[in-house]
């Protein structure tokens, strides 16, 4: 039986990783992002190197009209989504009080409102048909206050929250929700963020996009709530966990300073 995963921000990065992982594992695709070029490459890629369909849908998910956009051209396609990777997500750098206001609700709308509503939209279907799974990408940013990048700590902050939710409601249902929380992962997010300078991202070899999705595919397979890319991240949440929020924000702001 063909099973179609759709991939949001499919055209580089950690999303187009996971979509190869899942074209390997022979699911068709669903790639969507704003950069069709990008998309169309690697439409012919899976297709040539896997032997998958891929369809193509363009979209700007900071649109607040894409979610349901995309919706209607699954169903107008009579295509049923059997995996949601709700991956497409960006962060930007510096004091709050500097940032780009027009960036900082792009970034709420993308991270969490299309996140969530192409949950809301596609999740149902699942639970009809008793299977199905949603792969969220949060980040290890999700665990703890992030000064110089606020609001994507805190959006990211809100997909752990809302995927830890929604796996209890659907447990026993056939469907599972998974939310990845990579660490820093090399990938055109810093560029965007404009933060390749900064501590955290310096001087260090940032983990292969492509180990980060297949950690993340294993762990949908598994049904597994929540999956933190490696060892050394892991530690580091623990930590979020048992240090006083004060001293932990404090941390947080040494590394993501330049
Ligand atoms: N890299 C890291 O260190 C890291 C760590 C933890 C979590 N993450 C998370 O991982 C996810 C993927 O990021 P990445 O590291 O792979 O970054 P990336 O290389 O910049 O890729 C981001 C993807 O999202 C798409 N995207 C961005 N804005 C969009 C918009 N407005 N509408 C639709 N698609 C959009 C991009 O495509 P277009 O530009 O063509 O639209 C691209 O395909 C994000 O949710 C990010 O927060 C990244």
């Amino acid at each position: 039986m063909t099973r179609t995963a759709l991939v949001t921000g499919a055209s580089g990065g950690i999303g187009y990783a996971l979509a190869a992982v899942f074209a390997a594992n022979k699911y068709d695709l669903v790639i969507t992002a704003r950069g069709t070029e990008k998309l169309e490459d690697a439409r012919r890629e899976f297709e040539t190197r896997y032997g998958i369909k891929v369809h193509v849908i363009t979209a700007d998910l900071a649109d607040a009209g894409a979610p349901a956009r995309i919706d209607w051209e699954l169903t107008s396609r009579g295509l049923t989504v059997d995996v949601l990777v709700n991956n497409a997500g960006f962060g930007t750098w510096g004091l709050f009080e500097d940032t780009d206001w027009q960036a900082q609700t792009g970034m709420l709308q993308v991270n969490i409102v299309a996140l969530t509503q192409l949950t809301r939209l596609l999740l149902p279907g699942m639970l009809r048909r008793g299977r199905g799974s949603v792969l969220n990408v949060a980040s290890t940013a999700a665990f703890a206050p992030g000064p110089l990048m606020s609001v994507y700590f805190a959006s990211k902050a809100y997909v752990h929250s809302f995927s830890a939710a929604l796996a209890r409601e659907v447990a026993g249902r056939g469907v599972t929700v998974t939310c990845l929380c990579p660490g820093p992962t090399a990938s055109g997010f810093q560029q965007r963020a404009a933060n390749t300078h900064i501590r955290v991202n310096k001087d260090r070899e940032l983990a292969p996009a492509r180990a980060v999705a297949e950690y993340g595919y294993r762990a949908m397979v598994k049904g597994q709530a929540v999956a933190i890319y490696g060892w050394d991240n892991r530690c580091a949440v623990f930590l979020t966990r048992i240090l006083p929020t004060s001293l932990v924000a404090r941390v947080v702001q040494f590394l993501q300073a330049a």
